[in-house]
């Protein structure tokens, strides 16, 4: 018998230790237990992290919706699947039962084969938070079509750029979003994006907004119609254990968004038993993860976990100030949610508002609380404990990555004692190593380093799409034999990790991970501008602001410096999406550099950070004298 749900610390530690000591028996158990195969695998895992090459389950097959639907049929047909929340708290909730959820699937799944999706291909999935968004992941998940969703806050730039770099036949996306009191305009995001992606055939647009929009001839339809006349019976593709399930882009420290590639088997078993694990579900409860699905969050913990424990998933379409700032303690206490996922960046501006708002909602649903995202600092963990956990409700801070698949590094509620600040331990079958800046690793406790894994586990991305070499010189070539996450930690006296943050020129705002170099490209687009260097800053609500430090072609010129701000603002709005807005814009003469021209990024994040006791011997640079400028202006 595997050990699928673990109930106590003694436990916790002998699963661990099996897992290490025996890996391919513990997750064969695992595999073999709780999830559909239409045939088993031949082989549990190889591996070589010099290749880079890693595969769990060969020989086996499968598909995941027939595991996250399928099989729930005959015993939670009736059972809400996914319960839909509104932006608008005055619009009813949507209840969609397992069994609505298999119908609705399968049309969709057969819309898509309708305009010749097969499987392998692409398909870009552009919508917001509604059920669609589940719904169209699954159906290509059906029929074996590979999904890359993005985010729908992501400028028409951004979004064309990521459809032709997987070479996307079609997008899914809608006439429109609400936001708060908003409405966007997606579909028109999506036109101008595909004036330069040439391989789309076709657009199926869902109806939220009911805004009247511009359709293309032979290229964008209605999604409604399609679906009113597909058949509600789809059989599954039967895919390989290691076939792609989708891509999802993240930012990389230079260069274009990485299309990371998660496979089918490993993704579903790892998803699975940490969903489980990780928030302690049970049959009855309701689950609810703030994340949007066009995140790895969303996708490990929104969907295919939850879905593939046969759990209830709220997915909420709004934002937490919509209407007011007690919208998410509306959703808790109208949904009695059990289990509640959010960011720190949440918690943080929620806590800004009070504690009025609270004490006026019934919490006492909740047994769990979760943070993932970025470190969660002291304060805003206590406030979280104290005014929504009440001081009983554990707080899972979840540690992973877009790359990880799910989750690496956290405490197990009620099992693992917590403590604020702290991921704790590693999950199970979790091996975390923490190297020194020489590459040694650091064996004993109490020491600070950079985060490793030392072995594979079965959510690891395989590849980089299009570019394999990518992946192995982001992951494996900083530490022989081990993968290398980018993050800093500490290990303290009893084996607890705590994440520090980035260690590369991955910056993360509000959850959002951001590589500072394509946001200094779009700043470059601006004819004024000659160079620039974007660095973060601390921010109490954001947990990490932008700071630009810009050198403008004609310094003899003056120009309104204001709205220059505006206008560099406005390009990487265009260019990425404004979650990438700078807060600061520092106007320099010059920007501090090494002799070999590389600009020295430490000591222009140090001045942002107003921290200049130590900046280092800046003689050796090659112009020592910018930086006294820098700072006598810093904002
Ligand atoms: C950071 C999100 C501290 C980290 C699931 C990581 C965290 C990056 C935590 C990945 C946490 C995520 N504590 N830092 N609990 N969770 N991070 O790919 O820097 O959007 O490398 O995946 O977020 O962000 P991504």
């Amino acid at each position: 018998m595997s050990n699928y749900h673990i109930k106590h610390l003694e436990e916790y530690y002998q699963v661990y230790r099996k897992s290490v000591r025996e890996p391919e028996n513990f997750w064969e158990e695992v595999a073999e237990e709780h999830f559909m195969w239409q045939k088993k695998w031949d082989n549990v895992l190889s591996w070589d992290f010099n290749k880079p090459e890693v595969k769990w389950f060969e020989g086996a097959e499968l598909n995941i919706t027939e595991n996250c639907i399928d099989r729930h049929l005959a015993t939670r047909g009736e059972k809400t699947a996914i319960l839909f929340e509104p932006n608008d708290p005055k619009e009813p909730a949507e209840h969609i039962t397992y069994k609505q959820l298999h119908e609705r699937v399968n049309k969709f799944a057969n819309v898509l084969k309708s305009q010749g999706i097969t499987k392998g291909d692409r398909v870009c999935i552009y919508l917001p938070m509604i059920p669609e968004l589940a719904i169209s992941i699954l159906a290509c998940a059906r029929i074996g079509a590979i999904h890359s969703v993005v985010f729908a806050g992501f400028s028409a730039t951004a979004l064309s750029t990521r459809i032709n770099d997987s070479d996307c036949k079609m997008v899914v996306t809608s006439d429109g979003s609400y936001r708060g009191a908003k409405t966007i305009d997606l579909k028109g995001i999506v036109d101008e994006a595909l004036e330069s992606c040439p391989g789309v055939k076709t657009v199926l647009v869902a109806k939220r907004i009911h805004s009247d929009i511009q359709m293309k001839a032979g290229r964008d339809k209605w999604l409604q119609p399609l679906l009113d006349e597909a058949s509600n019976a789809c059989e599954i593709e039967v895919m390989k254990a290691e076939d792609p399930l989708f891509i999802l882009y993240t930012s990389g420290s230079t260069g274009k968004p990485k299309g990371m590639v998660h496979t089918t088997a490993g993704y579903m078993v790892y998803t699975a038993y940490t969903f489980k694990n990780v928030f302690q579900y049970r049959e009855n409860d309701v689950y609810w993860c703030t994340a949007d699905i066009g995140w790895i969050t969303g996708h490990s913990y929104i969907v295919y976990g939850p879905l593939a424990n046969g759990a209830t998933t709220l997915m909420f379409e709004g934002v937490p100030s919509y209407p007011d700032f007690g919208r998410f303690w509306d959703i808790v206490e109208k949904h009695k949610v059990n289990q509640f996922y959010t960011a720190p960046t949440a918690i943080r501006a929620l806590a800004k508002q009070g504690t009025e708002v609270i004490e006026k909602h019934d919490l006492s649903s909740i047994k769990v609380l979760g943070s993932v995202g970025e470190p969660i600092n002291e304060e805003a963990w206590h406030w979280y404990n104290d005014n929504i956990g009440k001081k009983k409700s554990p707080i899972v801070d979840t540690w992973w990555q877009t790359e990880t698949g799910g989750i690496m590094i956290t405490p197990i509620p009620f099992v693992t004692p917590t403590k604020p600040t702290y991921a704790t331990l590693p999950f199970i079958g979790i091996q975390p190593a923490l190297m020194d800046e020489e590459g040694n690793e650091l064996k004993a406790n109490q020491v600070d380093g950079r985060l490793c894994i030392k072995f594979p586990w079965p959510a690891m991305a395989r590849t980089i799409w299009g570019n394999h070499q990518r992946y192995k010189d982001t992951y494996f070539s900083a530490y022989e034999n081990k993968y290398f996450t980018g993050d800093g930690a500490l290990r303290d006296e009893v084996g607890y990790y705590r994440i520090t943050g980035r260690v590369d020129d991955v910056i993360i705002v509000s959850g959002h991970n951001l590589g500072t170099a394509p946001i200094e490209d779009a700043v470059n687009e601006h004819p004024a501008v000659a160079e620039s260097a974007i660095v973060g800053f601390p921010h109490d609500v954001k947990g990490n602001a932008l700071y630009g430090y810009v050198i403008l072609k004609d310094v003899g010129e003056s120009r309104d410096q204001d709205n220059l701000r505006k206008e560099i603002n406005q390009i990487i709005t265009e260019h990425i999406g404004p979650i990438a807005k700078l807060d600061k814009i520092q106007f320099t003469s010059g920007l501090p550099k090494t002799r070999s021209g590389k600009i020295m990024r430490r000591i222009l994040r140090k001045i942002a950070c107003k921290d200049t006791s130590n900046l280092g011997d800046t003689s050796t640079l090659l112009n020592p004298e910018v930086v006294k400028d820098i700072m006598d202006n810093v904002l």
